[in-house]
Protein backbone atom coordinates (compact mmCIF):
# COMPACT_ATOMS: atom_id res chain seq x y z
CA UNK A 1 0.00 0.00 0.00
CA UNK A 2 1.63 3.47 -1.29
CA UNK A 3 2.19 5.50 2.11
CA UNK A 4 0.90 9.10 1.83
CA UNK A 5 3.44 11.24 2.64
CA UNK A 6 2.21 13.87 5.13
CA UNK A 7 3.90 16.84 4.15
CA UNK A 8 4.65 19.52 7.39
CA UNK A 9 2.87 22.87 6.61
CA UNK A 10 4.53 26.10 7.54
CA UNK A 11 1.81 27.85 9.26
CA UNK A 12 2.14 31.43 10.55
CA UNK A 13 0.13 32.42 13.61
CA UNK A 14 -1.64 35.70 14.27
CA UNK A 15 -2.86 36.03 17.92
CA UNK A 16 -4.80 39.25 19.17
CA UNK A 17 -7.74 39.79 22.26
CA UNK A 18 -11.10 38.35 21.06
CA UNK A 19 -12.48 41.52 21.28
CA UNK A 20 -10.90 44.95 20.70
CA UNK A 21 -12.94 48.67 20.88
CA UNK A 22 -11.25 51.39 20.15
CA UNK A 23 -12.55 55.05 19.22
CA UNK A 24 -13.24 58.01 21.65
CA UNK A 25 -15.58 57.26 24.60
CA UNK A 26 -15.55 53.69 24.15
CA UNK A 27 -14.19 52.68 27.72
CA UNK A 28 -18.12 53.60 28.47
CA UNK A 29 -18.75 50.03 27.38
CA UNK A 30 -16.93 48.46 30.25
CA UNK A 31 -19.37 47.49 32.18
CA UNK A 32 -21.24 46.34 29.20
CA UNK A 33 -18.31 43.57 28.36
CA UNK A 34 -18.25 42.71 32.14
CA UNK A 35 -21.39 41.65 31.86
CA UNK A 36 -21.17 40.15 28.40
CA UNK A 37 -18.59 37.66 30.05
CA UNK A 38 -20.33 37.11 33.32
CA UNK A 39 -18.37 39.27 35.64
CA UNK A 40 -19.80 40.13 38.91
CA UNK A 41 -16.89 40.43 41.49
CA UNK A 42 -13.86 43.32 39.45
CA UNK A 43 -10.23 43.59 41.00
CA UNK A 44 -8.98 46.91 39.01
CA UNK A 45 -5.26 46.47 39.11
CA UNK A 46 -3.82 50.13 38.72
CA UNK A 47 -1.16 52.37 40.32
CA UNK A 48 -1.01 55.18 42.72
CA UNK A 49 -0.32 57.78 40.29
CA UNK A 50 -3.59 57.31 38.46
CA UNK A 51 -5.58 57.14 41.77
CA UNK A 52 -4.50 59.91 43.32
CA UNK A 53 -4.99 61.90 39.92
CA UNK A 54 -8.51 61.42 39.74
CA UNK A 55 -8.74 59.15 36.41
CA UNK A 56 -9.34 55.65 37.84
CA UNK A 57 -12.22 57.41 40.00
CA UNK A 58 -14.84 57.93 37.08
CA UNK A 59 -14.07 54.48 35.99
CA UNK A 60 -14.97 52.99 39.55
CA UNK A 61 -17.99 55.37 39.54
CA UNK A 62 -19.30 53.42 36.21
CA UNK A 63 -18.56 50.05 37.14
CA UNK A 64 -20.36 50.23 40.85
CA UNK A 65 -23.41 52.26 38.93
CA UNK A 66 -23.62 49.00 36.96
CA UNK A 67 -23.82 47.06 39.86
CA UNK A 68 -20.33 45.74 39.65
CA UNK A 69 -18.68 45.20 42.76
CA UNK A 70 -15.11 46.59 42.53
CA UNK A 71 -11.94 46.39 44.14
CA UNK A 72 -8.99 48.90 43.11
CA UNK A 73 -5.26 47.25 43.28
CA UNK A 74 -2.42 50.52 43.41
CA UNK A 75 0.29 48.70 44.29
CA UNK A 76 2.12 48.71 40.48
CA UNK A 77 5.07 50.37 40.40
CA UNK A 78 6.45 51.45 37.21
CA UNK A 79 8.06 48.56 35.43
CA UNK A 80 6.93 45.93 37.96
CA UNK A 81 8.22 43.55 39.99
CA UNK A 82 7.84 39.94 41.19
CA UNK A 83 6.98 41.42 44.56
CA UNK A 84 3.83 43.70 42.69
CA UNK A 85 2.47 40.67 41.26
CA UNK A 86 2.20 38.66 44.84
CA UNK A 87 0.48 41.83 46.59
CA UNK A 88 -2.30 41.97 43.43
CA UNK A 89 -2.84 38.01 43.46
CA UNK A 90 -3.03 38.21 46.85
CA UNK A 91 -5.91 40.93 46.70
CA UNK A 92 -7.42 39.22 44.32
CA UNK A 93 -7.56 36.22 46.73
CA UNK A 94 -8.79 38.29 49.47
CA UNK A 95 -11.30 39.96 47.65
CA UNK A 96 -12.66 36.72 45.55
CA UNK A 97 -12.84 38.38 42.28
CA UNK A 98 -14.79 36.69 39.04
CA UNK A 99 -12.49 39.31 36.87
CA UNK A 100 -9.62 41.66 36.55
CA UNK A 101 -9.26 45.54 34.77
CA UNK A 102 -6.42 46.55 33.68
CA UNK A 103 -6.14 50.05 34.02
CA UNK A 104 -3.32 51.89 33.35
CA UNK A 105 0.43 52.28 31.18
CA UNK A 106 1.75 48.73 30.19
CA UNK A 107 3.61 48.79 33.46
CA UNK A 108 -0.45 48.29 35.36
CA UNK A 109 -1.41 45.82 31.98
CA UNK A 110 1.55 43.62 32.55
CA UNK A 111 1.14 42.94 36.34
CA UNK A 112 -2.45 42.40 35.45
CA UNK A 113 -1.91 39.76 33.00
CA UNK A 114 0.98 38.35 35.21
CA UNK A 115 -1.91 37.99 38.12
CA UNK A 116 -4.40 36.45 35.95
CA UNK A 117 -1.83 33.92 34.13
CA UNK A 118 -1.32 32.61 38.20
CA UNK A 119 -5.12 32.17 38.63
CA UNK A 120 -6.19 30.63 35.81
CA UNK A 121 -9.02 31.36 33.72
CA UNK A 122 -10.60 34.78 34.85
CA UNK A 123 -11.51 36.91 32.17
CA UNK A 124 -9.13 40.13 31.51
CA UNK A 125 -10.08 43.49 30.03
CA UNK A 126 -7.12 45.96 28.82
CA UNK A 127 -7.74 49.83 28.84
CA UNK A 128 -4.75 51.61 28.37
CA UNK A 129 -3.95 54.89 29.16
CA UNK A 130 -0.33 55.45 27.64
CA UNK A 131 -0.01 55.16 23.90
CA UNK A 132 2.90 53.32 23.96
CA UNK A 133 3.26 49.53 24.92
CA UNK A 134 0.79 47.89 22.85
CA UNK A 135 0.25 45.42 25.87
CA UNK A 136 -3.37 45.48 25.81
CA UNK A 137 -2.62 43.46 22.69
CA UNK A 138 0.42 41.26 23.45
CA UNK A 139 0.72 37.76 24.70
CA UNK A 140 3.59 39.15 26.70
CA UNK A 141 4.90 40.61 30.33
CA UNK A 142 8.11 42.03 31.32
CA UNK A 143 8.21 41.57 35.12
CA UNK A 144 11.09 42.59 36.98
CA UNK A 145 12.95 40.03 39.13
CA UNK A 146 14.10 41.29 42.03
CA UNK A 147 16.41 39.51 43.30
CA UNK A 148 18.57 38.84 40.27
CA UNK A 149 17.90 42.27 39.22
CA UNK A 150 17.08 41.69 35.74
CA UNK A 151 13.76 42.28 33.49
CA UNK A 152 12.10 38.99 32.36
CA UNK A 153 9.95 39.06 29.45
CA UNK A 154 7.79 35.96 29.31
CA UNK A 155 6.19 34.83 26.54
CA UNK A 156 2.56 32.46 26.23
CA UNK A 157 -0.44 32.90 24.53
CA UNK A 158 -2.02 32.60 27.50
CA UNK A 159 -1.03 36.33 28.63
CA UNK A 160 -3.09 38.04 26.21
CA UNK A 161 -6.00 40.31 27.50
CA UNK A 162 -9.57 38.77 26.72
CA UNK A 163 -10.94 41.93 25.42
CA UNK A 164 -8.86 45.69 25.00
CA UNK A 165 -10.12 48.59 25.25
CA UNK A 166 -8.17 51.48 23.41
CA UNK A 167 -9.62 54.91 24.29
CA UNK A 168 -7.02 57.56 23.08
CA UNK A 169 -9.11 59.99 25.33
CA UNK A 170 -7.31 58.72 28.27
CA UNK A 171 -4.20 59.28 26.66
CA UNK A 172 -4.72 62.85 26.25
CA UNK A 173 -3.62 63.78 30.20
CA UNK A 174 -0.04 62.59 29.50
CA UNK A 175 2.71 65.36 29.71
CA UNK A 176 5.08 65.88 27.06
CA UNK A 177 7.84 63.51 28.07
CA UNK A 178 5.75 60.40 28.90
CA UNK A 179 4.28 61.03 25.17
CA UNK A 180 7.56 60.95 23.69
CA UNK A 181 8.78 58.12 25.43
CA UNK A 182 6.01 55.85 25.04
CA UNK A 183 5.50 56.88 21.67
CA UNK A 184 9.16 56.32 20.35
CA UNK A 185 8.45 52.85 22.34
CA UNK A 186 5.43 52.57 19.80
CA UNK A 187 7.43 53.46 16.59
CA UNK A 188 10.29 50.98 18.06
CA UNK A 189 7.65 47.64 18.12
CA UNK A 190 7.00 48.79 14.47
CA UNK A 191 10.38 48.82 13.26
CA UNK A 192 11.43 46.18 15.76
CA UNK A 193 8.55 43.80 14.54
CA UNK A 194 9.29 44.76 10.37
CA UNK A 195 12.75 43.86 10.59
CA UNK A 196 12.55 41.07 12.71
CA UNK A 197 13.98 37.18 11.75
CA UNK A 198 10.24 36.60 12.80
CA UNK A 199 8.23 38.79 10.64
CA UNK A 200 5.37 37.33 8.32
CA UNK A 201 2.93 38.73 5.53
CA UNK A 202 0.02 39.58 8.92
CA UNK A 203 2.48 40.83 11.38
CA UNK A 204 4.46 43.21 8.68
CA UNK A 205 0.70 44.61 7.77
CA UNK A 206 0.29 46.09 11.12
CA UNK A 207 3.71 46.65 11.57
CA UNK A 208 3.74 49.30 8.42
CA UNK A 209 0.17 50.33 10.42
CA UNK A 210 2.32 51.19 13.47
CA UNK A 211 5.19 53.21 11.78
CA UNK A 212 2.92 55.02 9.05
CA UNK A 213 0.92 56.48 12.03
CA UNK A 214 3.51 56.68 14.45
CA UNK A 215 5.43 59.11 11.47
CA UNK A 216 2.35 60.93 11.24
CA UNK A 217 0.87 61.68 14.44
CA UNK A 218 4.03 61.36 17.58
CA UNK A 219 5.40 64.85 16.57
CA UNK A 220 1.44 66.52 16.41
CA UNK A 221 0.74 64.65 19.87
CA UNK A 222 4.15 66.00 21.36
CA UNK A 223 3.71 69.76 20.44
CA UNK A 224 -0.12 69.47 21.64
CA UNK A 225 -1.55 66.88 23.81
CA UNK A 226 -5.38 68.08 23.41
CA UNK A 227 -4.95 67.13 19.23
CA UNK A 228 -7.64 64.48 19.51
CA UNK A 229 -6.42 63.46 15.78
CA UNK A 230 -2.98 62.69 17.07
CA UNK A 231 -3.80 60.86 20.14
CA UNK A 232 -5.82 58.38 18.37
CA UNK A 233 -3.41 57.77 15.40
CA UNK A 234 -0.93 57.23 18.45
CA UNK A 235 -3.26 55.27 20.59
CA UNK A 236 -4.14 53.11 16.89
CA UNK A 237 -0.06 53.09 16.51
CA UNK A 238 0.77 51.41 19.67
CA UNK A 239 -2.22 48.59 19.87
CA UNK A 240 -0.92 48.16 15.87
CA UNK A 241 2.29 47.74 17.17
CA UNK A 242 1.64 45.70 19.84
CA UNK A 243 -0.02 43.35 17.53
CA UNK A 244 3.08 43.14 15.50
CA UNK A 245 5.40 42.71 17.80
CA UNK A 246 3.06 40.28 19.98
CA UNK A 247 3.29 37.93 16.64
CA UNK A 248 6.76 39.06 14.66
CA UNK A 249 8.77 39.45 18.10
CA UNK A 250 10.75 42.89 19.22
CA UNK A 251 14.71 42.50 19.13
CA UNK A 252 18.15 44.23 19.61
CA UNK A 253 16.62 47.53 21.12
CA UNK A 254 14.14 45.94 23.37
CA UNK A 255 16.99 43.28 24.24
CA UNK A 256 19.46 45.83 25.29
CA UNK A 257 16.81 48.76 27.11
CA UNK A 258 15.84 45.76 29.67
CA UNK A 259 19.55 46.04 31.51
CA UNK A 260 19.04 49.86 31.90
CA UNK A 261 15.64 49.39 32.91
CA UNK A 262 16.75 47.10 35.62
CA UNK A 263 19.81 48.73 36.79
CA UNK A 264 19.64 52.94 36.26
CA UNK A 265 15.72 52.75 36.85
CA UNK A 266 15.29 54.04 33.05
CA UNK A 267 11.94 54.30 31.87
CA UNK A 268 10.82 52.04 28.88
CA UNK A 269 10.11 54.43 26.50
CA UNK A 270 13.03 56.44 27.06
CA UNK A 271 15.62 53.42 27.22
CA UNK A 272 14.65 52.22 23.85
CA UNK A 273 14.36 55.78 22.94
CA UNK A 274 18.34 56.52 23.60
CA UNK A 275 19.35 53.38 21.68
CA UNK A 276 16.80 53.53 18.89
CA UNK A 277 19.51 55.42 16.01
CA UNK A 278 22.82 53.21 17.31
CA UNK A 279 21.14 49.95 17.13
CA UNK A 280 19.67 50.75 13.74
CA UNK A 281 23.05 51.72 12.54
CA UNK A 282 24.54 48.46 13.43
CA UNK A 283 21.07 46.45 11.86
CA UNK A 284 20.72 48.05 8.62
CA UNK A 285 23.00 45.70 6.53
CA UNK A 286 21.38 42.72 7.83
CA UNK A 287 17.70 44.07 6.37
CA UNK A 288 18.68 46.99 3.94
CA UNK A 289 14.79 46.41 1.87
CA UNK A 290 12.70 46.06 5.19
CA UNK A 291 14.46 49.32 6.68
CA UNK A 292 14.37 51.49 3.75
CA UNK A 293 10.85 50.24 3.42
CA UNK A 294 10.47 51.99 6.77
CA UNK A 295 12.45 55.14 5.95
CA UNK A 296 10.37 56.03 3.32
CA UNK A 297 7.12 55.89 5.10
CA UNK A 298 8.63 57.88 8.16
CA UNK A 299 9.77 60.22 4.90
CA UNK A 300 13.24 59.58 5.57
CA UNK A 301 16.31 58.97 2.64
CA UNK A 302 15.99 55.14 2.88
CA UNK A 303 19.81 55.04 2.88
CA UNK A 304 21.67 53.78 6.62
CA UNK A 305 23.27 56.89 7.64
CA UNK A 306 20.32 59.34 6.58
CA UNK A 307 17.97 56.81 8.10
CA UNK A 308 20.33 56.75 11.66
CA UNK A 309 20.13 60.92 11.28
CA UNK A 310 16.30 61.32 10.66
CA UNK A 311 15.87 59.22 14.12
CA UNK A 312 18.24 61.14 15.70
CA UNK A 313 16.45 64.09 14.39
CA UNK A 314 13.08 62.61 16.05
CA UNK A 315 15.00 62.33 19.71
CA UNK A 316 16.20 65.98 19.68
CA UNK A 317 12.78 67.08 18.30
CA UNK A 318 11.17 65.14 20.97
CA UNK A 319 13.61 66.54 23.64
CA UNK A 320 14.60 62.87 24.76
CA UNK A 321 17.94 63.20 26.41
CA UNK A 322 21.18 61.00 25.36
CA UNK A 323 21.69 57.88 27.49
CA UNK A 324 24.60 59.85 29.78
CA UNK A 325 22.10 61.82 31.15
CA UNK A 326 19.85 59.24 31.71
CA UNK A 327 22.55 57.68 33.76
CA UNK A 328 23.59 60.51 35.83
CA UNK A 329 26.80 60.84 33.50
CA UNK A 330 28.25 57.99 35.61
CA UNK A 331 30.21 56.10 33.17
CA UNK A 332 32.74 54.71 35.35
CA UNK A 333 29.44 52.54 37.04
CA UNK A 334 28.22 52.29 33.32
CA UNK A 335 31.48 51.27 32.15
CA UNK A 336 31.75 48.76 35.13
CA UNK A 337 28.10 47.64 34.37
CA UNK A 338 28.76 46.58 30.76
CA UNK A 339 29.68 43.25 30.88
CA UNK A 340 26.52 42.23 32.76
CA UNK A 341 24.12 44.83 30.64
CA UNK A 342 25.62 42.85 27.69
CA UNK A 343 25.31 39.41 29.31
CA UNK A 344 21.77 40.39 30.33
CA UNK A 345 20.76 41.55 26.80
CA UNK A 346 21.81 38.42 24.99
CA UNK A 347 20.14 36.10 27.81
CA UNK A 348 16.71 37.68 27.27
CA UNK A 349 16.79 36.21 23.34
CA UNK A 350 15.48 38.95 21.88
CA UNK A 351 18.96 39.97 19.95
CA UNK A 352 18.72 36.62 18.46
CA UNK A 353 15.55 37.88 15.96
CA UNK A 354 17.44 41.10 15.17
CA UNK A 355 18.24 41.36 11.18
CA UNK A 356 22.37 41.14 12.43
CA UNK A 357 23.02 38.41 15.58
CA UNK A 358 25.09 40.74 17.64
CA UNK A 359 28.12 39.19 19.94
CA UNK A 360 28.42 40.53 23.50
CA UNK A 361 30.93 42.81 22.12
CA UNK A 362 28.95 44.07 19.56
CA UNK A 363 26.52 45.17 22.23
CA UNK A 364 28.94 46.85 24.63
CA UNK A 365 30.38 48.72 21.47
CA UNK A 366 26.58 49.78 20.87
CA UNK A 367 25.96 51.09 24.34
CA UNK A 368 28.73 52.39 24.51
CA UNK A 369 27.91 54.64 20.97
CA UNK A 370 24.43 55.99 23.01
CA UNK A 371 26.33 57.11 25.46
N1 LIG B 1 3.78 43.50 27.69
C1 LIG B 1 4.17 44.16 26.63
O1 LIG B 1 3.83 43.78 25.54
C2 LIG B 1 5.05 45.36 26.82
C3 LIG B 1 5.56 46.05 25.72
C4 LIG B 1 6.36 47.16 25.94
C5 LIG B 1 6.62 47.57 27.23
N2 LIG B 1 6.15 46.87 28.29
C6 LIG B 1 6.39 47.27 29.68
O2 LIG B 1 5.50 48.33 30.00
C7 LIG B 1 6.07 49.14 31.01
C8 LIG B 1 6.03 50.59 30.59
O3 LIG B 1 4.71 51.01 30.39
P1 LIG B 1 4.37 52.52 29.99
O4 LIG B 1 5.45 53.06 29.16
O5 LIG B 1 3.01 52.51 29.41
O6 LIG B 1 4.41 53.33 31.34
P2 LIG B 1 3.95 52.98 32.86
O7 LIG B 1 2.76 52.09 32.87
O8 LIG B 1 5.14 52.53 33.61
O9 LIG B 1 3.52 54.42 33.35
C9 LIG B 1 4.48 55.46 33.48
C10 LIG B 1 3.90 56.59 34.32
O10 LIG B 1 2.91 57.28 33.57
C11 LIG B 1 1.74 57.45 34.35
N3 LIG B 1 0.59 57.51 33.44
C12 LIG B 1 -0.02 56.48 32.81
N4 LIG B 1 -1.03 56.94 32.03
C13 LIG B 1 -1.09 58.27 32.20
C14 LIG B 1 -1.94 59.28 31.69
N5 LIG B 1 -2.91 59.03 30.82
N6 LIG B 1 -1.70 60.56 32.09
C15 LIG B 1 -0.70 60.85 32.96
N7 LIG B 1 0.14 59.93 33.47
C16 LIG B 1 -0.07 58.64 33.10
C17 LIG B 1 1.73 56.27 35.29
O11 LIG B 1 0.97 56.52 36.44
C18 LIG B 1 3.22 56.13 35.60
O12 LIG B 1 3.58 57.00 36.63
C19 LIG B 1 7.49 48.64 31.20
O13 LIG B 1 7.55 47.81 32.35
C20 LIG B 1 7.75 47.83 29.96
O14 LIG B 1 8.72 46.83 30.14
C21 LIG B 1 5.36 45.78 28.08
FE1 LIG C 1 8.49 48.36 24.15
Amino acid sequence: MAQRVVEKVLSMRFDSPRTILHGGGCRNELPEQARAWGSKRLLVVTDAYLVQAGIVAPLIEQLKAADLEVRVFDQVQPDPTDANVEAGRTALLEFGADAIVAFGGGSSIDCAKAIRYLEGELPLFAVPTTAGTGSEATPVIVITDTVADVKRMTRDPKLMPDVAIVDYELSMSMPRALTAHVGVDTLTHGIEAYVSRKRHALSNLVARSCIERAGLYLRRAWADGSDREAREGMALAALAGGMAFGNASVALVHGMSRPLGALFHIPHGLSNAVLLPEVTRFSFRGAADHYAEVAAILGSDPEQEAFVAWLERLNADLEVPRLRDCCGNRRERFEALLPKMAMDALASGSPGNNPVVPEAEDIARIYLAAW
